[in-house]
């Protein structure tokens, strides 16, 4: 069966042709991170309008990358949630369209959802239950998956997302954005160990994140103590203060703080006894293409003998091939949606207890 994707959730404007759930035939992505450079962040107004915009000519760059032609295809996938809004819409409006005018079935797939596939593209059938790890820009969650689609998420963060943290962390660092990959190059040359930065563990129960204590020890570090002057906050330095090894030095310190606390509860995920079934770890979203937790993770699964899904680096950001390769397990389980499908700012993720 072959499902196109369609991915419009915030800043990529994406379209993907996937068979069977698992081979992925075009996976085509336009960027508009030159579009929110800028503002340091997504705006979400800019971002609609450029999926307007863009999602035409991707969506021909995708039958042209696959090689075929829109009556090849068998069902159309959306990513309807969650998101923003105005850029969720524009892919549920085209994806209606193009279910209605091609007479074939449209299924709406929750985004979260897709990001613990991505693993499975271009590779075989994960065993389940397996434990799950997102770590975007938005989420931050661990999850337990009896199957592709029946997941309970198990812990998720208080604050902000890991990374979002990665990007307020650039800022203070003077890095452009998104920050997440400009840290992880710097930190490859730094020592790890030059600053003491606090790893969120929380109460030894939880399995719970928290990213902002981390971010404001940064900020400290770097720029030195508060200083209040009426109702303006400034510090003592900025960033320009710090030679290019001292940054890669706080670089590094922040990586190794942020991927431990990943690593801190994933252990006491395993550990726990109502897991000891789960030999498989699923891991999706942006952040899933740094290179120490690339490391980190593949360590954890070879002392653990685990099945590690890490995607591929195409697939962890976001795409819409996680989202056609899902939809093709999601039809099987739960059947199609109807032209009355909507989208949602909120994932359709339920939360354990
Ligand atoms: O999954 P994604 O594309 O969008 C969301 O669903 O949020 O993730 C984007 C996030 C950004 O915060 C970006 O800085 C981060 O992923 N990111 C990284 C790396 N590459 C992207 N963070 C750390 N290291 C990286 N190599
Ligand atoms: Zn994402």
């Amino acid at each position: 069966m072959r499902i196109l994707g369609i991915e419009s959730s915030c800043d990529e404007t994406a379209c993907a042709i996937v068979d069977d759930g698992l081979r992925v035939r075009s996976n085509t992505i336009a960027s508009q991170h030159d579009l929110h450079e800028q503002y340091r962040g997504v705006v979400p107004e800019i971002a609609s309008r450029a999926h307007v915009e863009r999602l035409i000519p991707t969506l021909r760059a995708s039958l042209r990358d696959a090689d075929c032609v829109l009556e090849d295809i068998d069902a159309i996938a959306v990513g309807n949630r969650p998101g923003l809004i105005g850029s969720l819409l524009v892919g549920v409006a085209a994806a209606k369209a193009l279910a209605l005018s091609l007479n074939i079935p449209i299924v709406g797939v929750d985004h979260i959802h897709a990001h613990l596939w991505a693993g499975a593209l271009d590779t075989d059938d994960p065993d389940f239950p397996a434990l799950g790890l997102v770590v975007s820009g938005g989420h931050t969650a661990i999850f337990r998956c009896e199957s592709p689609m029946r997941i309970t998420r198990i812990g998720t963060t208080i604050d902000d997302a890991i990374g979002e943290a990665y990007d307020k962390a650039a800022v203070v660092l003077g890095l452009p954005y998104p920050g997440g990959p400009a840290i992880d190059r710097m930190a490859q040359q730094g020592d790890d160990r030059a600053h003491q930065l606090p790893i969120s563990r929380l109460d030894p129960e939880t399995l719970n994140f928290s990213f902002s204590g981390l971010k404001t020890a940064l900020l400290y570090a770097v720029r030195g103590k508060p200083v209040r002057t009426g109702k303006a906050t400034t510090f003592e330095r900025d960033h320009t203060f710090w030679n290019e090894a001292q940054l890669r030095d706080f670089a590094a310190s922040f990586q190794r703080a942020a991927v431990e606390a990943i690593l801190i509860k994933l252990r006491r995920a395993f550990g726990r006894t109502e897991n000891a079934d789960c030999r498989t770890l699923l891991v999706g979203g942006g952040v899933s293409a740094n290179s120490r937790l690339r490391q980190s993770l593949t360590d954890f699964a070879t002392e653990r003998n685990l099945d590690l899904r890490l995607p591929a680096m195409p697939y962890c950001l976001d795409n819409a091939a996680m989202i056609a390769g899902l939809a093709h397990r999601q039809l099987t389980e739960s059947g199609h949606d109807d032209l009355t499908l909507n989208a949602s700012p909120n994932s359709i993720m339920q939360a354990s207890a």
